[in-house]
């Protein structure tokens, strides 16, 4: 099984970085996860540029990451109330073709970490919205990391319940992927 993980923080000491390493250390062993690290270098979203003979190859990676993923992991900051752009862009790229998108059903999770206590609640609620609208089955729950600077120690989330809540959300998005191959 193979998991996708898209990070909304650019920056290379990103908490949502750290949320996500965690979130892949609780997946069972014989899941692997792929931090695509190109999300920088995606284009703004157009359908000028969305045809076979303009398509940029990025563009084409990461649909094709997507295509090949089992899963989707979205660890996504809060900007301004909502996702970060790369984020929201990420999605728009693999959201099309409409009716032949590499997104279309394929299992997802939101998490999400910010500096403030309000856990980037918005941005996730928009995070499952959004990969909903684009056709993805992603899991309503969600796991939210507040005062982000101050969560983690050694790789880890240092609230044990909070680190069981990650733990347990992951593990739920393996069981949807074994379960979807089973009604397949
Ligand atoms: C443009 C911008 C807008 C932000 N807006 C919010 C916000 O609406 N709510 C919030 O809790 N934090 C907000 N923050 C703070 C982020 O939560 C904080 O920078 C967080 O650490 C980013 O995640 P990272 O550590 O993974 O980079 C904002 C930060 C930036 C740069």
């Amino acid at each position: 099984m193979n998991v996708l993980v898209l990070v909304g923080s650019l920056r290379p000491d990103s908490t949502n970085r750290r949320l996500a390493d965690a979130a892949v250390a609780h997946l069972p062993a014989d899941v692997q996860a792929t931090v695509f690290e190109r999300l920088a270098d995606l284009p703004h979203y157009s359908e000028e540029l969305d045809h076979d003979d303009a398509l940029p190859e990025v563009a084409r990676d990461l649909r094709e990451a997507v295509a090949d993923a089992d899963a989707l992991l979205l660890v996504t900051p809060e900007y301004n109330g909502s996702l970060p752009s790369a984020l929201k862009n990420a999605v728009d790229w693999t959201s099309r073709p409409r009716g032949a998108s590499a997104i279309a059903g394929t299992p997802a999770a939101v998490l999400g970490a910010s500096g403030s206590p309000r856990a980037a609640q918005w941005a996730r609620e928009d995070g499952v919205r959004v990969l909903r609208v684009a056709g993805a089955d992603v899991l309503e729950d969600t796991v939210g990391v507040g005062s982000a600077f101050q969560a983690f120690a050694d790789g880890r989330l240092t609230d044990p319940e909070l680190d069981d809540a990650l733990r347990g959300l992951v593990r739920r998005l393996a069981e949807q992927v074994r379960a979807h191959r089973t009604a397949a």
